[in-house]
């Protein structure tokens, strides 16, 4: 692959922030691709480079110097070289020299300008690359948005608000079938949550109801366990759906305790809390039960979660973010450990195409599924819907249905299953 020309730019994404997005030229054709950005990172994530006023001007102006010197002056035989000599560049651990969002966005948009050359779609493309075999993703549609999303500063967390970030609704399927089923639930959702008078024995304000940064109903209850009870209410109706929660529990953890409406629980508490609601609502999956460093409370819910002596069955998914941050160092870590039975793989948080596909690959090694994610600040860019369909996710978490930005990728999703199929 020969790159003639790179032009990088910065965009807003759904929060307004701005953000990177990039252009390589090659003879006739371009690619473009932008970066998402995080709220509730993990502190083991490859560096977002940003500049004292929040832009992301030095990482523009890494991609359209440093880099477009280095990469335009000389051929690459495949895109692993190409990302490897972006990783090579940058020359930290965590790409904190260029930014990984710099080196994100000419990796993938690297990608991009191969498929077209080869005249294959990008999933397909990726699966080739990558080894695997495309299949549909769940839906991972996150309808509540608490927490961090919810406009809640990480360290303030009130009372009667909602204490996990993502209340989640997992629906199985040809997307041609979920995707309606998705939009029905989240409509109906939206109903209850907003008319005042229908939820009273959920304890809700229906004018505290607000939407979230992932495009979510932000609504208010005031015990843990309401949002689950309405949510199961939901779901009975529709075959192959059931409930999901990120409680994303870094953000929870204060002086070596989880905060949640207001109560301190140890970590044991905690798992308690999350063996009752496994239990009560047959829960799919628990991403970030703990916090980021707490390798050894994941490994003690796995197994609970999983003895088929237990009355919980074997099958609820823990999922590993902030915990295992798209590293396949940290994978094969958590791997060795069996503190999680599935990971959650968001490109921008290792920062080349090659080192998520990495990550991709320990995970299957470890025989765990794998759940393709975007960012609380997203961009119109659909990679990650390709993503998913191309490495065979278990699912694909795009977000609620309220903001253009998440409802692209699940309509990506709808086409590439339709391209598939016409082929
Ligand atoms: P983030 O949240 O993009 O703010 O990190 C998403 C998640 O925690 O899964
Ligand atoms: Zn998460």
């Amino acid at each position: 692959m020969h790159i003639d020309r790179i032009e990088a730019k910065s965009i807003l994404d759904t929060r307004g922030r701005p953000t990177i997005e990039t252009t390589l030229f090659s003879g006739t054709l371009e690619a473009t691709a932008s970066v998402p950005s995080g709220k509730s990172t993990g502190k083991h994530e490859a560096l977002e480079l940003r500049d004292a006023d929040d832009s992301v001007a030095q990482a523009i102006k890494n991609v359209n110097g440093e880099i477009a010197t280095a990469i335009t002056e000389r051929d690459f035989n495949s895109l692993d070289e190409l990302d490897n000599f972006l990783i090579s560049l940058d020359g930290t651990p965590n790409k904190s020299r260029l930014g990984a969002n710099a080196i994100l966005s000419v990796s993938i948009a690297a990608m991009r300008l191969s498929a077209l050359q080869e005249n294959m779609p990008l999933w397909q493309a990726i699966a080739k690359r990558a080894g695997t075999t495309p299949s549909t993703p769940r839906l991972f549609v996150n309808v509540m948005n608490g927490g961090a999303h919810a406009g809640f500063p990480s360290n303030k967390f009130g009372t009667g608000k909602l204490p996990f970030q993502e209340y989640l609704l997992v629906v199985e399927g040809k997307t041609s079938e979920t995707f309606p089923i998705a939009q029905e639930l989240f409509a109906k959702l939206g109903e209850l949550l907003w008319k005042p008078g229908v939820h009273n024995n959920c304890g809700r304000l229906a004018s505290t109801t607000s939407m979230g940064d992932e495009g979510g109903y932000a609504p208010t209850f005031d015990t843990l366990e309401k949002p689950f009870e309405l949510l199961a209410e939901l779901v009975k109706e529709f075959p192959n759906t059931s409930i999901a929660i990120d409680a994303a529990a870094s953000e929870l953890f204060h002086d070596g305790v989880y905060q949640l409406l207001g109560k301190s629980y140890s970590p044991d508490e905690l798992a308690a809390i999350y063996r009752e609601l496994v239990e009560r609502f047959s829960l799919h999956s628990i991403e970030d039960p703990f916090a980021e460093n707490a390798g050894t409370d994941f490994a003690k819910l796995t197994a609970t979660l999983n003895s088929p002596s237990t009355p919980l069955g074997a099958t609820t998914l823990v999922v590993g973010d902030d915990l295992t941050v798209t590293n396949p160092a940290r994978i094969i870590e958590a791997a060795k450990n069996k503190e999680i039975n599935a990971v959650l793989i968001k490109p921008n948080q290792i920062g080349t195409v090659k080192e998520a596909l990495e990550a991709v690959r320990e995970t299957y090694n470890a025989g765990w599924e794998v759940v393709a994610s975007h960012r609380s600040g997203e961009t119109s860019d659909t990679f990650i819907a390709d993503f998913a369909y191309g490495i065979g996710a278990h699912g694909l978490k795009a977000g609620g249905f309220a903001q253009p930005e998440r409802l692209v990728k699940y309509e990506r999703l709808l086409a590439i299953e339709h391209e598939a199929e016409t082929r």
